[in-house]
């Protein structure tokens, strides 16, 4: 069986990773290309995940870069199609809900080649997000989804998707995870003298947090006064480290570290001892939840309620006093008992691989 995975940026990584090394392992059975379309090219934004991960390099980079989402689109989409119509594989499997993951189902379905997702079926049900437009198109345009949740495969039977075509098979990215925690560690803990359980983990990238100065403003002034209380550890995404700049809204405060991005080993060691995450990343409320670490998403609304109702991760609106309060009373609270939803077990690409080979 032929196989085309497809990568773009950093949240892909780590779904396709236990799935390729699972169809390494019978290699009668697939032959495996990996196309990644560049999407996210800066090294460390994709590079280090390479070598940590132990991915093979890709076989294809389309060096589509950065640009408007039609733009990108449109690039991801002219560049694929003459590496599918060469390739011709049985299978495109496409990871997330990115740009590079819509882009290559629709080039692959008007072909008439067969699409599978991974990670099929989370909704937000807010569509000024790209990504939730990116997941409703790319589950309407596949032949085999495979879901991480329950939640998800109601949502996609609401929508009129066959069952028979739906897959519930967990979460690949926590295989990835498990794999990789008794290897993961970071020295920043020394680089900037902190302590287990004494700083908060910040990540924002999303353009409704970061775009907008105002809101900008209102997030850096809520982590500039909780770090009076406890440090911040804040590796800057590269959109959000231009907003930085473009809105002069640099911080003041020492304590308050703006780093560059990490790698999955860094970032996973500081995950797993934060006293507190606030992210608005999909990936990182689930990361969290497995953890059992508290974590705060700023927005409005989460694709990933599973997080919610496990009771590890709680929305807050990205809003100054809104913040304050929320890191305040998680940071005062206790940890509740460490609850797992059903099929975050490590085991996830080995059901997605059984599916594949009983098409
Ligand atoms: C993309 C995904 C988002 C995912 C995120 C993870 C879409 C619509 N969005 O958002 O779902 O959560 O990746 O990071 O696909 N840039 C660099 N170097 C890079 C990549 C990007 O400097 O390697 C800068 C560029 O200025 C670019 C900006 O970051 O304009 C945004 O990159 P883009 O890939 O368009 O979207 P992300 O915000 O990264």
């Amino acid at each position: 069986m032929r196989i085309l995975h497809i990568v773009g940026a950093r949240p892909n990584f780590m779904k396709v990773a236990p799935i390729m090394r699972e169809m390494f392992r019978h290699p009668k059975d697939f032959h495996q290309l990996l196309v990644h379309t560049g999407q996210h090219y800066a090294p460390q934004m994709s590079q280090v995940f390479f070598q940590e991960l132990d991915l093979p390099q890709p076989d294809v980079n389309l060096n589509v870069g950065s640009g408007t989402h039609a733009w990108q689109t449109a690039q991801i989409m002219m560049r694929f199609e003459p590496v599918l119509l060469d390739y011709r594989p049985d299978w495109v499997v496409v990871y997330g809900d990115v740009n590079s993951t819509l882009a290559c189902s629709l080039v692959s379905t008007k072909l008439g080649f067969q699409v599978a997702h991974v990670e099929a079926g989370l909704r937000s049900f807010d569509r000024s997000m790209p990504e939730e437009i990116n997941r409703i198109l790319t589950d309407h345009l596949s032949d085999l989804l495979f879901t991480p949740s329950k939640d998800a495969d109601q949502n996609l039977k609401r929508e009129g998707i066959a069952g028979n075509k739906v897959h519930l098979v967990g979460n690949v990215m926590i295989d990835t995870l498990v794999h990789l925690l008794p290897k993961s560690q970071s020295y920043w803990y020394q680089l900037v003298n902190l302590y287990p359980r004494e700083y908060i983990l910040v990540t924002l990238h999303r353009p409704a947090n970061v775009d907008d100065g105002a809101t900008l403003a209102e997030i850096m002034s809520a982590l500039e006064t909780i770090c009076d209380e406890i440090p911040v550890l804040f590796p800057i995404h590269p959109r959000t480290k231009e907003r930085l700049n473009e809105f002069g809204l640099q911080p003041k405060n020492p304590r308050l570290y703006i780093i560059e991005p990490l790698g999955y080993l860094d970032f996973l060691a500081l995950q797993e001892h934060a006293v507190l995450v606030l992210t608005d990343s999909g990936g990182i409320q689930e990361e969290t939840t497995y953890l059992g670490v508290p974590c705060l998403t700023a927005r409005p609304n989460t694709e990933r309620p599973v997080t919610i109702s496990i009771g590890t991760n709680q929305l807050v609106e990205s809003e100054q006093t809104a913040l304050v309060q929320a890191m305040q009373a998680r940071l005062s609270g206790s940890r509740g008992k460490k609850k797992m939803p059903p099929l975050w077990d490590g085991h996830t690409a080995g059901r997605i691989v059984k599916v594949f080979r009983q098409h």
